[in-house]
């Protein structure tokens, strides 16, 4: 049984697509083992407890981040974690945080990356006048939105949209984006070569430089 971390700072709509799918046997041989949030009563950890779930507050504002993250670590690594999805975690994580789970940290992020990296991803592809955008599923590594990508999904801008429908187009893809991309890191079958990963036969993950 693969035990998964979820990290989220808000909404939560992220975090219940993968419990949904685990529920649903779409991600077979895996848990929620904890949810841990950097912020108090956000939607997610109450969503999460509503479910059963072994929820946590561990709050980030005002201390180093490694300070922080070496309590989140210490949450994860208690409660047996193997992969940490963040979930609309809105906090960089240290590099020291990334070294302690390497290749088993997953982001998602509301753009085709490199496009739109960072805050507001979709309201800045929407301004820009990109007639395509959608998600990305990546590794976390130490840079911002960064990693090498898992899963993608594109959605059409569409002549009516604003950033708001824009925006709830990308999420529906999203959820079914994170959902692909557990299963596959999950079941290990995959390379990473340089950026690029190659999903395939092997079992194991190669990280060349
Ligand atoms: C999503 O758009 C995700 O891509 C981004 O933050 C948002 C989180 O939404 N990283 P939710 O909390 O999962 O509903």
């Amino acid at each position: 049984m693969k035990s998964l971390g979820i990290l989220l700072s808000g909404r939560g709509s992220n975090f219940v697509a993968i419990a949904d799918s685990i529920d649903a046997g779409r991600i077979p041989d895996a848990r929620i083992s904890v949810v841990i949030s950097n912020k108090a009563d956000v939607p997610g950890i109450a969503t999460a407890r509503a479910r059963g779930l072994t929820a946590l507050v561990i709050p980030s504002k005002g201390r180093p981040r490694e300070e922080h993250d070496r309590e989140v670590v210490g949450a994860l690594k208690q409660h047996g974690v193997g992969l940490v999805c963040l979930a609309g975690y809105m906090r960089l994580l240290s590099p020291w945080f990334v070294q302690q789970f390497p290749h088993r940290i997953l982001n998602i992020h509301p753009s085709l990356l490199p496009a739109f990296p960072g805050l507001e991803a979709q309201e800045q592809a929407f301004a820009y006048g990109v007639k395509v955008s959608g998600c990305t599923v990546h590794f976390v590594d130490e840079e911002l939105d960064h990693g090498a990508i898992i899963v993608q999904k594109t959605v059409p801008v569409l002549n009516g949209d604003d950033e708001h429908t824009l925006s709830a187009r990308i999420l529906e893809q999203e959820h079914i984006a994170y959902t692909e991309a557990i299963k596959i890191v999950l079941a290990g079958r995959f390379e990473v070569v340089g950026r690029r990963l190659v999903a395939g036969q092997k079992a194991e993950v190669r990280m060349q430089e």
